[in-house]
């Protein structure tokens, strides 16, 4: 139970330093995120391979959220896994492009830090402001028209549903799961039940996942024991062997078809004027490194129902 309880609050942790590297690399300006200063202090410095391989995340997933926007006409909803300190939200709000309904769910230690937050700081907290609704605050979960934030162990099944219904989840509008390095620390039983719960109840979904691939080599060795050696057990990375495993993850727990690409293929695929800019930012010492480091992650998505499906056949 204790070991267990230390391994939770290292997994928490890695939200500080992907919530850390993103602002950084945002404060560089590979990409603008004005509200993710809220949330996070002064960064240390990262090197100018994590900030390119984050911008190719953060990029990346930009384009399936907004191809699914497009395609759902503002009546879809985004349900965000392990949201951690993400700011999608209030940026889709800043650019008009907001969906029927968003719910953001973490631990509950993680939720209480990011209510706290959005309480503490007027920018955050008037974006949620509507004429047609009152913002209700618990300790750990904050419910307002159209976001929801709710604390959770993904690994409680049973709780999930009573959550989402708090949230005003609608099972039937088209749904797209977010879920960016979380599953990897989950293990693989509590995931295929997570995984089969959702594609049995969303007929109408579609999963984004990044995540680590291509763990079993020496280079994906030695990312392993780094993130070991900060008391992170991985419970969830058989998964992330190959992008083949990544995708039969979906197809084995009851999601109709899956795609996969490394971050490399993401990469490359960014439009050429963006590469050219952001590669502009910082010199890179070793191309080779950062090469690496894209193969070692990738983008998986899975579908339900065949509007989306339509999504999640070609990256770009
Ligand atoms: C690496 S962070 C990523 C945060 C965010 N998705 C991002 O990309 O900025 C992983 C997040 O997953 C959350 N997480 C991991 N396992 C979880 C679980 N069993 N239940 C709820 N949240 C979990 C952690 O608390 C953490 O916030």
């Amino acid at each position: 139970m204790i070991k267990e309880m230390a391994d939770d609050e290292a997994i928490q942790a890695t939200n500080d330093d992907a919530s850390e590297c993103k602002r950084y690399a945002v404060q560089l300006g590979y990409w603008s995120d004005p509200f993710i200063n809220f949330f996070v202090k002064q960064p240390t410095r990262k090197a100018p391979e994590i900030n390119r391989g984050y911008y190719a995340r953060v990029k990346g997933i930009e384009n399936f959220i907004e191809k699914f926007l497009k395609l759902s006409g503002g009546k879809g909803q985004i349900i965000n896994l392990g949201a951690g300190f993400d700011t999608l939200y209030w940026k889709l709000r800043d650019t008009g492009k907001t969906p029927a309904n968003f719910i953001e769910l973490d631990f509950p230690s993680i939720t209480a830090k990011k209510c706290y937050h959005i309480k503490k700081h007027k920018q955050l907290i008037d974006t949620l402001n509507t004429e047609d609704g009152e913002i209700r605050f618990s300790t750990t979960d904050l419910h307002a028209a159209n976001y929801h934030l709710v604390g959770i162990d993904l690994r409680h099944i049973s709780e999930l549903s009573n959550k989402l219904t708090q949230a005003e989840v609608n099972f039937n509008l088209p749904t797209l799961f977010l879920a960016e390095c979380v599953l990897v620390y989950v293990d693989s039983s509590a995931t295929s039940t997570l995984l089969k719960w959702l594609s049995s109840k969303f007929p109408n979904s579609i999963f984004v996942s990044y995540e680590q691939v291509n763990m079993k080599d020496k280079f994906g060795q030695v990312m392993l024991s780094n993130l070991r050696s900060r008391g992170c057990l991985l419970a969830g990375v058989e998964d992330c062997e190959s992008l083949e495993t990544q995708q039969r993850r979906f197809t084995i727990n009851g999601w109709e078809g899956s795609n996969a690409w490394t971050m490399v293929e993401v990469y490359d695929s960014l439009p050429e004027t963006d590469r050219n800019r952001i590669e502009r930012v910082e010199m890179l010492d070793e191309r080779e490194l950062l090469i690496q480091l894209l193969q070692h992650y990738c983008i998986a998505v899975a579908w339900n129902g065949q509007i989306l499906k339509n999504l999640s056949i070609a990256q770009g």
